[in-house]
């Protein structure tokens, strides 16, 4: 960035608002992906207004600005691959408005999920979708990366509770999309359009929010298996049932492996573990629901079965599913992990091809993920000093995404698509469909400032 870009940057922020030494850089050069490439500035906003003299500022001068909150993406959504400026937007973190009657919360972009969640309880509210990352990830990001999580069998995932938002166009016009409305069928859905559209449209700067009422009776339970294709049974059993459980995560062999060996788990061996819960308003309700759970375990020939009769049962039971991720990436220095889903039918073939497919690589691997909606995360441990084991990491991936394709399914459930899924959108992808989100981010962006050279998309 030349040095009369950056003064004219300074003049618009305060000094605190500015940086470009070294250490913020090197801060502010990766995600929780794999990717990693420094700006040339940082700046941290507090108002719409800031950010639309910005945004005006970077068009004039042709200034690559990528939004950014906590920066816990997986994919490489906020990582500067062209320099400019990352603009943080994390102390824009006011919770607005909260209108129980109206089933709204209105939030600023920098709201941390969990700050959220805290504020709606006292309510008996809560905001449905349940990312992995909640306790620091924000609502920002959440709606940039259509954030799902946990609970999106039942519940869904962030486009379902976004009603409409305040976005700060490239040239620094500041638009309203949606309406404070629980229903609106009046115009193109300019809202839905944003929603996971990863800062390369426009810059959010308010999010208006459905929420709900809390379940107030919750029930855990846990399942091992020592045969994976009865796992996968299971799952089909409880989708086919009458019953909607609200979790239903699935452990891998390896997964349950890697829980015993590395962290200290004391969980027999087994092929498979089941972590389901379910919910509602009664105890009755969700004790119902859970019934039907158990009933299904024992006829698929589960090895055992758990049920949590306390919270803090509860609570021991998640541990596994809590910790799969980060125990795994402590067996190797480096690790990718993906967010592949496939229709729910097509789970058992998507969670068998992913084994082989790794498997033959010989890398280190786990497998775990949202069974109720067919969102699976493999993860590969490798080492980035051994360029073998990088390259065969390359492969096993390029391999995943075209079985995940090829059974009808998408590159990204929940993470988005950044930089480390773009090469992949057009075995996804509709040719047409792709040349037409480039004219969309043409006619909208004209130059090419906001978040460039992310989602695969042409410049
Ligand atoms: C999860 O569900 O745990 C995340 O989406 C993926 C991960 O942390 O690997
Ligand atoms: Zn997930």
């Amino acid at each position: 960035m030349r040095e009369e870009d950056k003064l004219a940057l300074k003049a618009l922020f305060k000094a605190e608002d500015f940086s470009d030494s070294h250490l913020d850089l090197i801060t502010y050069s990766y995600d929780a992906s794999d990717h990693v490439q420094a700006p040339d500035a940082v700046v941290w906003a507090a108002s719409a207004a800031q950010v639309s003299s910005l945004l005006k500022l970077a068009n004039l001068r042709g200034l690559p600005v990528i939004p950014r909150g906590a920066g816990t993406g997986m994919a490489g959504g906020v990582v500067p691959v062209r320099g400019g400026v990352v603009l943080d937007l994390c102390r824009m973190n006011r919770i607005l408005d909260i209108r129980i009657g109206d089933r709204v919360a209105v939030v600023q972009p920098g709201v941390v999920y969990a700050e959220l969640q805290k504020a709606l309880a006292p309510h008996g509210f809560f905001f449905p979708p349940d990312p992995a990352s909640g306790k620091v990830c924000t609502l920002g990001g959440n709606v940039a990366t259509n954030a799902g999580g946990i609970k999106g069998a039942k519940y869904g995932v962030t486009r379902d509770y976004v009603l409409g938002l305040e976005v700060v166009m490239p040239d620094g016009r500041i638009m309203r999309t949606g309406s404070h409305c629980m229903k609106s069928s009046s115009g193109l859905d300019l809202t839905r359009l944003f929603v996971g559209s990863e800062g390369i449209l426009g810059v959010i700067t308010e999010i208006i929010l459905k929420i709900s009422p809390r379940p107030t009776a919750v029930k855990t339970c846990q399942a091992l298996f020592a045969d994976l294709s009865q796992a996968g049974r299971a799952v089909s059993e409880i989708l086919h049932s009458a019953i909607l459980p609200s979790v239903m995560e699935i452990l891998d062999e390896n997964t349950v492996r890697v829980l015993r060996e590395q962290g200290g788990m004391g969980l027999p061996a087994a092929k498979a573990l089941l972590l389901v819960e379910t919910d509602g308003f009664t105890e009755q309700e969700a004790a119902f629901q859970l019934g039907r759970v158990k009933e299904i375990f024992t006829a698929t020939g589960a090895q055992e079965i758990k049920m949590a009769a306390t919270p803090q049962e509860a609570e021991d039971l998640w541990r596994a599913r809590r910790m799969a991720g980060s125990t795994a990436a402590q067996l190797r220095p480096n690790n990718v992990a993906e967010d592949v889903t496939v229709p729910v039918s097509k789970l058992p073939a998507l969670l068998e091809g992913i084994s082989q497919i790794v498997g033959k690589y010989g890398m280190p691997f786990v497998l775990f993920g949202h069974a109720g909606d067919g969102n699976l995360h493999p993860k590969i441990m490798f080492d980035h000093k051994h360029p073998e084991e990088a390259l065969k990491v390359g492969r096993a991936v390029d391999e995943i995404f075209a079985l995940a394709c090829r059974l009808g399914g998408t590159l990204s459930g929940e993470h988005g698509i950044g930089l480390a899924k773009a090469p992949y959108m057009p075995l996804e992808h509709d040719p047409l469909a792709l040349e037409m989100m480039g004219s969309l981010k043409k006619l909208w962006d004209p130059n090419n400032i906001l978040n460039p050279g992310k989602m695969g998309l042409p410049n």
